[in-house]
């Protein structure tokens, strides 16, 4: 079978490979030297169009318009540039198994890839219900989304079964984008969300409130405190009812499933030192094995800011992850020293009209601030977090790019806190201000 050795492989093709091809070009590059494996058939896209723009009924993005690295406002990486640049971007081909001893890597077709230096960019994939073996949860009509091929067979449903009654199983991420954007598809959409509120990791039960009107007003319906126990199917096999845990039945036509990611580390299970489920590095995502880097959702990382080691399943840590790995690999190399990375953490969203924006870490006692009336023609509200007198995280609903600066200053220079009452009467003001 065919071998192919290169100096460096970057393994996965997504959002964090992507901006690591680019910081490679960046430093320079010989032909050959480069090679992306993906299992993927495109090259690396901005993956949150996915659950966004891309289902949208009208003038949906298709690619090439969201390859890396527009989305955060660079270069549209082509498959032609990396072609320009002579990367190989080996394209629909999973790797089936990795020798990080003998720096090996081969393919579900038997090809074997050599490497000097691997970056490891598997990304995360869908936790599914049948992982739990919920009766029923492999009817038709079930989907879960996390890749391009997935986005398309929704959008195939979309365009099949208008005005179906949808169910969307989970009120995290996925969960609340897609309620939004089928909904918008003018699909009868129902939310299941297991706790007290949706987007419970991060939200106070004052933000989700404010979300939770805004998504009833436009007809969503939002079922909290239950969970899927199983499905009932047609006699084609396709999704009819989702039972839930209390008993009560919820029709459906489709059923979206959002209950969270799991890294995919599998390959290298036992040949490298993991942490709180990712790959454990350093904070220039060295892992414990020499040459070997591990970047984006699969990293378990040192965020000094806290002091504390963390894994974050967001664009912005992927991007930036993959920035600072190939820096490091290539500052090695030319025996310089660069700075550990020091990340602030950055999560944001966007559903109807709506976009919100968070920055730091969602502990201590919260400060609401601004109007978070769901009937009113602009709201903009937002909320600190404050832990011993001091402001760790800000997240404001419909900022101007200046104001959601400023809560990421806040955020990052963490400023001291004389009153909160003061705090909650300036709001946005006060981070304004830092
Ligand atoms: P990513 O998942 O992007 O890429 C991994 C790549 O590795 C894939 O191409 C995969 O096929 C490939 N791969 C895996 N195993 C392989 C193997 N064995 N062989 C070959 N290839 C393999 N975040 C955010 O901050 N804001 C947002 O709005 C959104 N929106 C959003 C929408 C949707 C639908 C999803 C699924 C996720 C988001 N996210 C997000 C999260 C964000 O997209 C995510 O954190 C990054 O894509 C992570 O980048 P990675 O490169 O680590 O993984
Ligand atoms: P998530 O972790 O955000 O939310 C999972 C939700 O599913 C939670 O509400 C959880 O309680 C619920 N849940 C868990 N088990 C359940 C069960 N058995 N039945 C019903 N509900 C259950 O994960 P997600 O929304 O699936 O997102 C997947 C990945 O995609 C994550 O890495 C996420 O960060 C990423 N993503 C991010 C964005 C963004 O940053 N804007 C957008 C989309 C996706």
């Amino acid at each position: 079978m065919a071998e192919k050795g290169f100096k460096y492989v970057i393994l996965g093709g997504g959002v964090a490979a992507g901006y690591a091809a680019r910081e490679f070009a960046k430093h320079g590059l010989k032909p050959g030297e480069l090679a992306i494996i993906s299992k993927e058939a495109v090259a690396p896209y901005e993956r949150p169009t996915l659950s966004k723009g891309y289902l949208f009924p009208e003038s949906p993005p298709r690619l090439p318009g969201f390859h890396v690295c527009v989305g955060s406002g660079g270069e549209r990486l082509l498959p032609e540039w990396y072609k320009e640049k002579g990367i190989e971007l080996i394209l629909s081909t999973e790797i089936v198994k990795a020798d990080l001893a003998a720096k090996t890597l081969i393919s579900a077709s038997g090809e074997t890839f050599k490497y000097q230096i691997l970056v490891i960019a598997t990304g995360s994939t869908v936790v599914r219900l049948s992982d739990f073996r919920i009766p029923g949860a492999d009817a038709k009509n079930i989907f879960y989304l996390r890749e391009i091929d997935d986005a398309d067979k929704l959008v195939e449903v979309i365009k099949a079964k208008k005005n179906a009654k949808v169910v969307v199983v989970g009120g995290g991420y996925i969960g609340i984008e897609l309620s939004a954007v089928l909904r918008i598809n003018n699909f009868d959409v129902s939310m299941l969300v297991p706790e007290s509120w949706c987007m419970f990791r991060l939200f106070t039960s004052d933000i989700a409130g404010f979300y939770e009107s805004y998504y009833e007003k436009k007809g969503i319906k939002i079922i909290k405190g239950s969970v899927a126990a199983g499905f009932t199917a047609d006699s084609n096999g396709e999704v009819k009812e989702v039972k839930l845990k209390d008993g009560r039945l919820v029709e459906a036509d489709i059923v979206v499933v959002g209950v969270g990611a799991r890294p995919l580390t599998g390959l290298f299970k036992g040949q490298v030192v993991e942490e709180k489920g990712g790959i454990k590095t350093d904070g220039f995502f060295q892992t414990s094995v020499p040459d070997v880097y591990a970047v984006g959702d699969v990293a378990t990382f040192p965020l000094k800011m806290y002091n504390d080691v963390r894994r974050v399943e967001h664009v912005d840590h992927a991007r930036k992850s993959a920035e600072q790995a190939v820096k490091a690999i290539k500052a090695s190399e030319e025996g310089k020293a660069i700075e550990e990375y020091d990340y602030l953490p950055f999560f944001y969203s966007r559903e109807f009209d709506l976009s919100w924006q968070f920055y730091g870490d969602n502990v201590g006692e919260t400060v609401l601030f601004g109007d978070n009336n769901p009937a009113s023609p602009n709201p903009k509200f937002g909320t600190y977090w404050i832990k011993d007198g001091k402001i760790f995280g800000a997240f404001l609903e419909g900022g101007s790019p200046e104001e959601n600066k400023a809560i990421a200053k806040v955020a990052r220079v963490q400023p001291s806190i004389e009153s909160r009452d003061l705090l909650a009467e300036e709001g946005i003001a006060f981070a304004s201000k830092i």
